[in-house]
């Protein structure tokens, strides 16, 4: 390691939607970089503390010692707090005259970074905030990423930590409207998280077993959902449960969209609504919609997620101290490894339609309305 690649202080940071798990790489970043006899310092809210420095009248950056990040392992959210909002990739500026266009200020989170004497990042996000880091990885910075996401679709990881408590706590949910479902012999809409990608939505609906999974890799016909239902009524069934991840879309229709903010990324929901409604008359059914929501990110972290983020932020500084740059760390079992930021932004990783997952749900029975 030649003298300037030497590491004596670096910065940790959350960016994006909060996940189970942050807490437990941030800790074990600390310690593993303490060990060293590495300064370690969190970036509050994403990349803000270091960009929007009058936002942080206390500071935009927290020294982190052993005393504070010791007993967070099981704690959900993020001890240094978190954004997915303001991307300072695509910053919104609103003019005088109450335009608005986006700007790139990367630049200035390169100055701060150096005028806080630090020598290296280890960054903790999705796929927009691990964008950003391959960005400051080009502009020089040591950058070192942890795929997070509750939504399981960042490429080259085969799971991100957050996925198995969302998935986890999703399944116990379904579990409970079971009960409720069949007391009122109901069609139990459930939509959950996930964004563009089916993969919370599959797991927990194959778990839970759900009649009907929507995924937003296979377009749905509500008609055919509604022919399933009334035939197996007449067999006998009296309920059902029917997952409807949040980005799925009939087909030849578009994805249920809240609104769509300059400088974020749009708010996806109503797709549980819309599938109860239209399943009510289809099929002259009573029928409930329950949306799980922002409840699939709090929480304690399951076992395995907390192993798991555990295990990615010692390797982040392992990688750090190999001398490592512009990668992230990727679970590929039994190993820990490290993939180029790039490869793993570059696109998203949607479920496959021959993946098993999907295989055994059709040999259960369970429809996906194509
Ligand atoms: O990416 C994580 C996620 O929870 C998605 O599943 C969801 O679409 C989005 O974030 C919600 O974001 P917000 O916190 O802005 O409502």
């Amino acid at each position: 390691m030649s003298k300037k690649d030497i590491i004596r202080r670096i910065a940790i940071n959350t960016g994006g939607g909060d996940a189970p798990g942050l807490n437990a790489v941030i800790r074990a970043a600390v310690y593993a970089a303490l060990n060293r006899g590495w300064e370690c310092y969190g970036i509050r809210d994403g990349y803000n503390g270091l960009f929007l420095p009058e936002q942080y009248p206390e500071g935009g950056l927290v020294h982190l010692t052993r005393e504070s990040v010791k007993s967070i392992t099981h704690l959900g959210g993020t001890i240094l707090g978190t954004t997915n909002r303001g991307n300072p990739l695509r910053y919104p500026v609103t003019e005088k005259d109450g335009k608005t266009h986006e700007i790139d200020r990367t630049n200035e989170i390169v100055s701060g970074f150096h005028e806080n004497n630090l020598d290296a990042l280890i960054a903790i996000g999705g796929d927009g905030s691990l964008e950003i880091a391959n960005v400051l990885a080009h502009k020089g910075m040591r950058v070192v990423g942890v795929p997070k996401t509750i939504d399981n679709d960042l490429e080259k990881t085969v799971v991100t930590f957050g996925f198995d408590s969302a998935v986890s706590f999703a399944t116990e949910c379904i579990d409970r409207l079971h009960s409720t479902a069949q007391s009122h012999r109901r069609i139990m809409v459930v939509e959950v998280m996930g964004r563009y990608a089916g993969w919370i939505a599959l797991n927990a609906g194959v778990s839970g077993s759900a009649d009907v999974i929507l995924i937003p890799e296979i377009p749905y016909d509500i008609e055919k959902i509604a022919s399933m239902i009334k035939a197996k009524q007449r067999y006998g069934k009296k309920y059902f449960i029917v997952i409807v991840a949040e980005g799925a879309k009939p087909s030849g229709g578009d994805i249920s969209v809240i609104d769509h903010p300059t400088g974020r990324l749009e708010r996806l929901g109503g797709a549980g609504d819309r599938v109860a409604k239209e399943l009510e008359e289809a099929t002259g059914k009573e029928t409930r919609a329950v949306v799980l929501g922002h409840l699939l990110r709090g929480g304690t972290p399951t076992t395995s997620d907390r192993l798991l983020a555990l295990r990615f932020g010692a390797a982040a500084v392992r990688a750090l101290e190999e001398g490592r740059s512009n990668v992230m760390v990727a679970l590929d079992p039994p190993n820990v490894r490290y993939v180029p930021l790039e490869e793993a932004t570059k696109r998203m990783k949607s479920v496959p339609l021959d993946c098993d997952t999907i295989l055994t749900a059709r040999d259960l029975g369970i429809a996906f309305g194509d």
